[in-house]
């Protein structure tokens, strides 16, 4: 059984296509990624699972079922708009959702206090909402989304726009929902580097469609290979060439213009062990290179265009890929 499973959904706004046969199956425990640029369509397949909006066509199913109250119920939607109240503290918010929810007050108490210590906004628990910066404004938003403890949560772009440290607080935020509240995830991003760092599992989605899905390791094999690239001097090579190749995980070493091309998985893992051969060769490394293969290499190859079409909009620079 899935989380969440949809089959040749379309969904329309006054004749213009926003999705179309768009299938996609969450499996239940998973962190799972749609990966697409803006306008690709994620946010309106979040609002047609979350019930705000119908599907002309296709099916969506819930925990197998076809959705109703109740199990609309067990959804914790976390959306790409802050949907909070700046005018009441954070603790107020909190309050405000589990009574919407129909939680307890007693318990919910005990729960808002909870979140927000672990959510890091424990000392602004008596803040207003309006007064937090940018990154606890997202992590209250989803502290909202999570009172009534449910079972599938949803995350609309939740690090867009911050900077790096709240982006990284945010990412650990997500960690730690997972594996303490043991429940499924699902966040839209158009980040490759958070969906590739956070995800088990990726939908490419664009111009609303499900273009392919897998582990970020599985599709990175799509955008080709990772190489090793290794110069030294004296650059003997042929010496001990067949010692890289015989070493455990490695799947080919070449000799090519005057450089050792190496393959293998996993490639970081293996620099210390061939620049340890090579020290022990008696070479001298000039330079050392990895062309690593991206989610986003991946994602122009399969649909010709990028995640994000102005890397400068936000005024941030491209993130380099940061390894687990
Ligand atoms: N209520 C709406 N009315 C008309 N067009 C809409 C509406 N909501 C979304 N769209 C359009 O649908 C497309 C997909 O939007 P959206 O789902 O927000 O994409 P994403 O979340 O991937 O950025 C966009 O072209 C957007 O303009
Ligand atoms: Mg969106």
């Amino acid at each position: 059984m899935y989380a969440i499973e949809a089959k040749d959904i379309v969904k329309t706004y006054s004749e213009k296509v926003t999705l179309y046969d768009f299938s996609i199956k969450i499996p239940m425990g998973t962190i799972y990624g749609l990966l697409g640029p803006n306008g690709a369509g994620k946010s309106t397949f979040i609002r047609i699972i979350d019930g705000l909006e119908k599907q002309n066509s296709g099916v969506l199913k819930i925990f197998g079922e076809s959705p109703n109250k109740r199990l609309r119920k067990q959804l914790g939607i976390a959306p790409q708009e802050n949907s909070f109240h700046g005018l009441l503290t954070c603790f107020e918010n909190l309050m405000y959702y589990a009574e919407l929810y129909g939680v307890n007050r007693g318990e919910a108490k005990q729960r808002a206090e909870d979140l927000l210590k672990r959510l890091g906004l424990g000392e602004k628990m008596h803040a207003r909402a309006s007064w937090l910066s940018g990154g606890m404004k997202r992590r209250l938003n989803l502290a909202c989304g999570l009172m009534h403890k449910p079972k599938i949560i949803i995350m609309d772009e939740p690090t867009t726009g911050l900077d790096p440290v709240s982006r990284n607080q945010m990412w650990n935020v997500v960690r730690d929902i997972q594996k303490k509240e043991k429940v499924t995830i699902i966040l839209t991003t158009h980040y490759m580097e958070e969906a590739e760092l956070l995800c088990d599992e990726i939908s490419f989605i664009n111009r609303g469609h499900v273009v392919v899905t897998g582990t970020p390791e599985k599709l990175k094999e799509i955008a080709g290979k990772e190489f090793l690239r290794i110069r030294s001097r004296p650059g003997e090579y042929l010496k001990f060439i067949k010692m890289i190749q015989d070493m455990e995980g490695i799947e080919s070493a070449t000799i090519s213009d005057g450089e050792i091309l190496i393959e293998a998985k996993n490639l970081p893992s293996k620099i210390s062990s061939v620049t340890r051969l090579l020290d022990d060769q008696g070479e001298k490394i000039l330079d050392l290179r990895i062309s690593k293969a991206t989610l986003e290499d991946a994602f122009i190859k399969l649909t010709g265009s990028a995640l994000k079409e102005d890397k400068t909009a936000h005024g941030e620079k491209k993130l380099k890929v940061t390894p687990k």
